[in-house]
């Protein structure tokens, strides 16, 4: 690492902001990024106009999301009028795209560094070219190497993210990911069980494992092991209190997984499992590769398993050629599944993708009404889903004080609900017993016991 750039970051006090976009990934990789920066020196700045770096982690999965980006940055041509180490960088998916990249470098001459996700441990290199030699910084790689011991700087609390997978092989027919992420890459099962145990002894108790689609964990490796021997290892050798992860893709969710439920102490009650649509048509498609009784077979198997397990899910609608019977389809398979939440979106047509070339796009406002049906219907499972908490005793991991009220504190059950009961920070970090004694919309409030 270079003296000088750490030099003139510490001697100048220079402060950071970094404005992330997009899922959990980015959320993770902003926090490596801030890992970085401040081992050079730089301290989190107190506003986003104070920052002397000011990074964009950008994000590309849906349409207009680079309009909305040239608009963020097009208003920050000023930034640095009153900061002689003023840096606009931009980085994450979209500038995987390289020309995405280019343009936005063409377009605003003042963005001073790009680089893409593959590169955030050349971070302080790129800061030398700009810090030190006065010159613009780009580098957009498809490098598919895995680079462990970036540092980390995280604001979870308790919680904290872990890669486990990167990429993706699937190609669903509407998804950018996969050209914009490249080819699945597993970490080693070692570096993983190693960061978790690294993590216990920093005083995290919760963990989520990441990956585009945790169940291809382990495919690419030579080391024999897949997603559940994976759990089972991380729940066998830390002291991990409680284990999530995110993504499971349907059509390769092994019964071995399954099985993990109930019988891993650390893995959580809960599930997220996109479905993107109800309807075998559509689903065929997008080439998700199973069916909607697959599906629905899946949810019996759980439920079977673990009577109580919150599942979550992913649901696209208006995707080219969706009739309204195949939109109906989908409306019966959430009430049937009874989802705890969902995270619903309006199809977007993405360059690249298969689906941007099929015929039967759907109109806007087609797609704007199926999605506000939806919305609705997900909205009354939810208030079902967390109205039947009320009586109950759960175990609360604590993460931080609540934002509305200072007495109080908030947290999450096993199952995901987020819990607000009164306490202090003393309490942050520790698993409390809590009655429910009030639903409100999307949370619940309750009394310690
Ligand atoms: N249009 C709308 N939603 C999309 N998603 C991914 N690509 C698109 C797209 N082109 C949604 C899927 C995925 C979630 C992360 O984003 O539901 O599961
Ligand atoms: Fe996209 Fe499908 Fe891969 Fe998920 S599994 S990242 S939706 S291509």
């Amino acid at each position: 690492m270079s003296e000088e750039l750490k030099q003139l970051i510490e001697s100048n006090g220079l402060t950071y902001h970094i404005e992330t976009f997009g899922c959990q990934m980015n959320v993770h990789e902003s926090e490596k990024i801030a890992g970085v920066l401040e081992n050079l020196g730089y301290k989190p700045s107190e506003s986003k106009a104070a920052a002397d770096l000011l990074l964009f982690n950008t994000c590309c999965v849906r349409e207009h999301a680079e309009a909305r980006l040239s608009g963020h940055i097009g208003a920050l041509k000023d930034h640095k009028a009153d900061k002689a180490y003023g840096v606009l960088a931009v980085c994450g998916c979209m500038m995987q795209q390289k020309d995405a990249a280019h343009k936005l470098m063409r377009r605003f001459p003042f963005v001073d560094m790009v680089f893409g996700t593959n590169s955030i441990h050349k971070l302080d290199s790129l800061l030398e070219d700009v810090l030190l030699r006065g010159q613009r910084a780009y580098c957009v790689e498809e490098d598919i190497s895995i680079v462990e011991d970036i540092p980390v700087r995280r604001d979870g609390g308790p919680c904290a993210f872990v890669n486990i997978i990167y990429g993706c092989n699937n190609f669903c027919t509407y998804c950018i990911v996969p050209y914009v992420r490249g080819r699945e890459r597993s970490r080693r099962a070692d570096d993983i069980i190693d960061e978790i145990k690294r993590l216990c002894d920093e005083g995290v108790s919760e963990v989520t494992l990441l990956g585009q689609n945790v169940n291809s964990y382990g495919n690419d490796l030579v080391e024999s092991i897949s997603f559940p021997r994976l759990l089972r290892r991380i729940d066998a050798e830390t002291n991990i209190r409680r284990i999530r992860f995110m993504t499971s893709h349907p059509k390769d969710m092994a019964d071995e997984l399954i099985a993990c439920y109930g019988d891993l102490p650390s893995l959580c009650e809960h599930i997220h499992l996109p479905v993107q649509s109800g309807s075998d048509n559509v689903l065929r498609r997008m080439n998700r590769l199973y069916t909607r009784a697959h599906y629905l077979g899946l949810i019996d198997k759980l439920r079977a398993r673990v009577p109580d397990i919150a599942i979550t899910t992913d649901i696209i609608v208006g995707f080219p050629g969706e009739t309204e019977n195949d939109f109906e389809d989908t409306l019966s398979l959430v009430s049937e599944v009874q989802f705890d939440a969902a995270f619903t979106f309006a199809y977007s047509k993405r360059k690249l993708t298969k689906a941007a070339d099929m015929p039967d796009q759907i109109d806007k406002a087609v797609k704007s009404e199926r999605l506000a049906r939806l919305n609705a219907l997900v909205a009354e499972l939810q208030r079902r889903s967390i109205s039947a908490y009320r009586g109950r005793d759960v175990e609360v991991l604590t993460e931080g004080i609540s934002e509305r009220d200072a007495n109080m504190v908030v947290g999450r059950t096993r199952t995901a609900k987020t819990v607000h009961f009164p306490g202090d920070a003393s309490d942050i970090g520790r698993f409390i017993n809590v009655h429910i004694d009030e639903v409100l919309t999307h949370t619940l409030r309750g009394k310690r016991l």
